[in-house]
């Protein structure tokens, strides 16, 4: 990195005070400009301050060639290139496309060049903007720690554990890295208080932003917004509740914070000791360690971390569906694995999820599941209908049932949503028979699933922008006669009917029934 030196002036042995003065003012308005035109080239640490007492730190490599500003940025685990880069008259503008959550998004760095430093803001569309500082770094700080050996693959026993698919909350859908000690606690209130608990909820999860650093030991160690996790398990688990926990097999989480890189059995201890029950474990940053090919010995280290902890803990992969981990999942101890890139709150990402994941469903086995990521029912950027069609399409997969939304103040519409007992039962049915797609007509699927009592569940889904007649006949489903037809939304039974049954569905919508002798 160079920059332009300041100006040098001679000094005369005979200056009054005002020529002083003069002199001084005349200096910073040359050397300001002087540095204006400064060469931003070289190796940078941007530190965002998290506001938890821990920072997020991003390389920059810069490359300034007059006016113009190349080179890449690179936020915790991926380069990204820089598609529009200026400094001009000490101001930095940077530009990099990257991908995020499936989709094409702009990030703007935009800085002021000072002293050798670059006071930062960067603007991500429809967030909050970040400020920090950019300081002089070197290369090497950016580069992951040396790769760590792998185990030689073995299977993990079954812990025993999610004998149905887990149901409960994750704070990252509603609250990211705003998640702390007090929303963690109120919530656990509000999962007994609004009835969820009753309905079968348990796990309440603490995602990512947790974590700190690590103290002399190598212990991990917790953030400004946990003050002591024990005791906060401890109040989850006196309501009756249980309690999970996040990290990355990486250096660093999805969020930047602290991995368990190096450290798997000390953190798997660590949890137990805490009282934890769940482990979510994000893969990010590990990608600069391994390939995908290596997912699975990275894996089983912490599921056999997890099995010799002394405590009971489910064990949750996210790696977003990579290397067809439905394969391999419960032999490294998963007890769900997501299947899928995150979810958003919006219906195409809701839909173009749940509607891709029929061809992996014979991979559900009690104890094991695939996992298409957690609910956004309540969170306000679907309507009704659309959450229903997400509660549906989820418990027909046999999904985890994490709710992401605040459980705080849920409108009545999403507590019917989230806490219709006889939909929850279609996901928690104990014979974990695969869905299987019926049949499909332009926008509409019919989907079907074998229950435990012998009861089909159906469901009709009209994926188009208008209402949808549609229907399934008994022979479709290997049965005959005339069955009971009961409709699981308006809970209702529509009686016996011979053939099969017909609705019509509106736009985005849902209609789930059983199919009974
Ligand atoms: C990844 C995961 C999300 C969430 C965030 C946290 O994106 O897929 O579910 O855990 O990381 O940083």
């Amino acid at each position: 990195m160079r920059f332009s030196e300041p100006r040098h002036f001679s000094s005369e042995p005979h200056l009054t005070m005002g020529r002083i003065l003069l002199t001084f003012s005349l200096l910073l308005f040359v050397a300001i400009p002087g540095l204006a035109e400064g060469d931003v080239t070289g190796f940078w640490v941007l530190r965002i301050p998290n506001g938890d007492g821990t920072y997020r730190e991003t390389f920059l490599d810069l490359k300034q060639s007059g006016e113009r500003v190349s080179g890449k940025i690179m936020p915790g685990f991926r380069d990204i290139p820089i598609s529009e880069g200026t400094l001009n008259n000490g101001k930095l503008h940077l530009v990099v496309v990257s991908r995020f959550i499936g989709q094409e998004v702009q990030i703007a760095y935009d800085g002021t060049v000072a002293d050798g430093k670059i006071s930062m803001t960067v603007n991500f569309p429809g967030r909050e903007p970040l400020t920090g500082t950019a300081e002089p770094s070197k290369p090497e700080a950016a580069l992951p720690p040396p790769r760590l050996p792998l185990p030689s693959l073995h299977d993990v026993p079954d812990n025993g554990l999610a004998r149905t698919p887990p149901m409960g909350w994750n704070s990252w859908n509603k609250f990211a890295g705003k998640v702390d000690d007090a929303i963690v606690r109120s919530m656990a209130d509000a999962m007994v208080d609004s009835g969820m608990k009753e309905a079968g909820y348990t796990y309440i999860n603490i995602d990512d932003t947790w974590e700190a650093s690590r103290d002399a030991e190598g212990n991990i160690t917790t953030n400004q917004k946990f003050p002591d996790m024990k005791a906060l398990a401890d109040y989850a688990h006196s309501k009756g509740l249980k309690m999970g926990i996040y990290s990355s097999p990486g250096p660093k989480t999805c969020a930047g914070y602290e991995g368990s890189y190096g450290h798997e059995e000390q953190d798997a201890k660590t949890y137990a000791a805490w009282g934890f029950d769940y482990l979510k474990y994000d893969w990010c940053s590990a990608a600069r360690i391994y390939k995908d090919e290596e997912m699975r010995p990275v894996y089983q280290k912490m599921g056999d971390a997890l099995l010799s902890s002394g405590r009971p803990i489910v064990f949750s992969l996210c790696q977003y569906g990579r290397a067809e981990v439905w394969q391999w999942g419960p032999k490294v101890g998963g007890n769900l694995w997501r299947t899928t890139d995150d979810i958003r709150d919006r219906w195409n990402s809701m839909e173009s999820i749940g509607f891709s994941q029929f061809g992996i469903a014979p991979y559900v086995q009690a104890g094991h599941w695939n996992d298409p990521d957690m609910l956004e029912v309540g969170n306000g950027g679907m309507n009704g209908e659309e959450y229903r069609t997400h509660m549906s399409l989820w418990s027909l997969l046999a999904a985890p049932l994490l709710a992401g939304n605040d459980l705080r103040n849920m409108s009545e519409e999403t507590k019917a949503i989230l806490m219709n007992r006889e939909v929850i039962a279609i996901d928690q049915d104990p014979d974990a028979k695969p869905v299987k797609k019926i049949s499909e007509q332009g926008s509409t699927v019919v989907a079907a699933r074998v229950l435990h009592d012998h009861a089909v569940a159906v469901g009709l889904f009209n994926r188009g922008p208008r209402p949808a007649n549609l229907g399934v006949r008994w022979e479709d489903l290997g049965l005959e006669g005339k069955l009971n037809v009961r409709d699981l939304w308006a809970h209702e039974d529509l009686g016996p009917m011979a053939d099969g049954y017909n609705a019509t569905v509106p736009p985005h919508g849902v209609v789930l029934i059983t199919v009974k002798q």
